[in-house]
């Protein structure tokens, strides 16, 4: 009896295993870039580091993709016309694409982006008055670190983005900055680096000191 049952739960676990199974397949311009598919509401693409890729190619290929991974390409400054029929992304992964300008309209079109990556490129986040009104009102996660750190360093102003909860940037010296709605945290640049879950913090931050 006892071993009948055990048979059963292994055999069990083994049915979940196979329900779970990931599928990678080549995918993309040319089949250049690499894609896997874990279940319908998860397939990620990754186009990273492909070289000659132009982002407009890469997404006419998009179809059910829900993850871009597409760091390391030298994308350059975005517009809408790159990113046409990539607007159905949840999470988009741009960093290191030495983009110094996103026009406005870039991302209106995209009503899931939940996560984007801008980190390690060239745009001017960290200068007063920066507009951050072109990222998509239903961004959770965004990632900026690694941009360049003028003199007299402002923290962006992201008051307006009121699902953002997850910020990776990088500590900007004697600069407070109201930390309100967001969750988690990623100060990096600092001596220490840390990952600070401030759920119950309210109110205003002072930033470390580098
Ligand atoms: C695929 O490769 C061919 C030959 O290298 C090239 O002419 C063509 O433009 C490529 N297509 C895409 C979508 O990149
Ligand atoms: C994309 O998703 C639709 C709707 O879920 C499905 O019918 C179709 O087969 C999918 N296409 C690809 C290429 O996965
Ligand atoms: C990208 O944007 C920057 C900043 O606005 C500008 O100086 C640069 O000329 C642009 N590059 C291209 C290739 O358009
Ligand atoms: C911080 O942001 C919250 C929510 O937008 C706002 O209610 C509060 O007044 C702000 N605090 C400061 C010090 O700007």
């Amino acid at each position: 009896m006892s071993i009948l049952q055990i048979t059963l739960i292994v055999c069990m676990f083994a049915t979940d295993r196979s329900l779970n199974v990931m599928t990678v397949y080549p995918c993309g311009p040319n089949d250049t870039c690499t894609c896997t598919y874990e279940k319908q509401e998860r397939i990620t693409m990754d186009c990273e580091g492909r070289g000659n890729l132009k982002l407009s190619e890469i997404c006419v290929f998009i179809e059910n993709v829900t993850s871009l991974k597409a760091g390391r390409n030298n994308f350059g400054n975005l517009t809408a016309l790159h990113l046409k029929g990539c607007e159905n992304l949840i999470e988009i992964y741009f960093n290191f694409n030495q983009i110094a300008h996103i026009e406005p309209t870039t991302f209106q079109d995209f009503r899931h982006l939940h996560l984007l990556d801008l980190s390690r490129n060239l745009l001017q986040v960290y200068s007063k008055g920066w507009d951050a009104s072109f990222l998509p009102k239903n961004l959770h996660t965004l990632k900026i670190n690694g941009n360049p750190i003028p003199d007299n360093a402002n923290f962006p102003n992201l008051d307006s983005h009121d699902n953002l909860n997850k910020l990776t940037s990088d500590g900007v010296s004697n600069t407070a900055f109201n930390l309100s709605r967001i969750a988690s945290l990623s100060l990096s640049g600092l001596n220490l680096e840390t990952q600070c879950y401030l759920i119950n913090l309210k109110g205003s931050f002072h930033a470390l000191v580098n």
